[in-house]
């Protein structure tokens, strides 16, 4: 896990986190703060235990970590989508860390489409993290569902709750 350690490490991951986290101080919707980044890691690591996916904790927790990573992008920007700004942010945090080409390149497909649902996602890595970040959310007992737009992807009472 050493190379994920790195990631939370750089000082760009936190400049990121910490811009997140005052664009959102006045969300109604559920954000993306170090909860969800920590529960989505969790989950993942869950659906790859049970699936018996081939992917390592460090690759599933790093995703995981780095999925909302461009938030801050699509904030001040509405025409940017987050997850396509996160791949390009992403990138180079994990080359800093030490990621192989071929793990960023996994890693950072999976962000870009973390967005879709899970059974339009084309990589395996990008499936998990979509189940996953669905799975993070309190859809059961939120206030705002009614006009939230991603409530509409899986209706709380078939959400199983992990
Ligand atoms: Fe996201
Ligand atoms: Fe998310």
């Amino acid at each position: 896990m050493q190379r994920f350690y790195r990631v939370l490490a750089d000082p760009r991951f936190q400049v990121y986190n910490r811009q997140i986290s005052k664009l959102e101080a006045k969300r109604e919707f559920c954000g993306h703060d170090q909860q969800h980044l920590l529960d989505t890691a969790r989950l993942a690591w869950i659906l790859t235990l049970e699936e018996k996916l081939d992917f390592s904790r460090e690759i599933v927790y790093t995703a995981a970590f780095l999925h909302d990573i461009g938030r801050w992008c699509e904030y001040e920007d509405e025409k940017i989508d987050h997850a396509a700004a996160g791949a390009d942010l992403a990138r180079p945090l994990l080359e800093t860390a030490g990621f192989e080409r071929a793990e960023v390149d996994v890693i950072t497909a999976a962000i870009a489409e973390h967005r879709l649902l899970p059974q339009e996602c084309a990589t395996p890595l990008g499936r998990l993290l979509s189940a996953a970040d669905d799975l993070s959310r309190r859809c059961f007992d939120c206030t705002a569902a009614a006009e939230c737009c991603k409530y509409g992807r899986m209706p709380a009472q078939e959400r199983p709750v992990y």
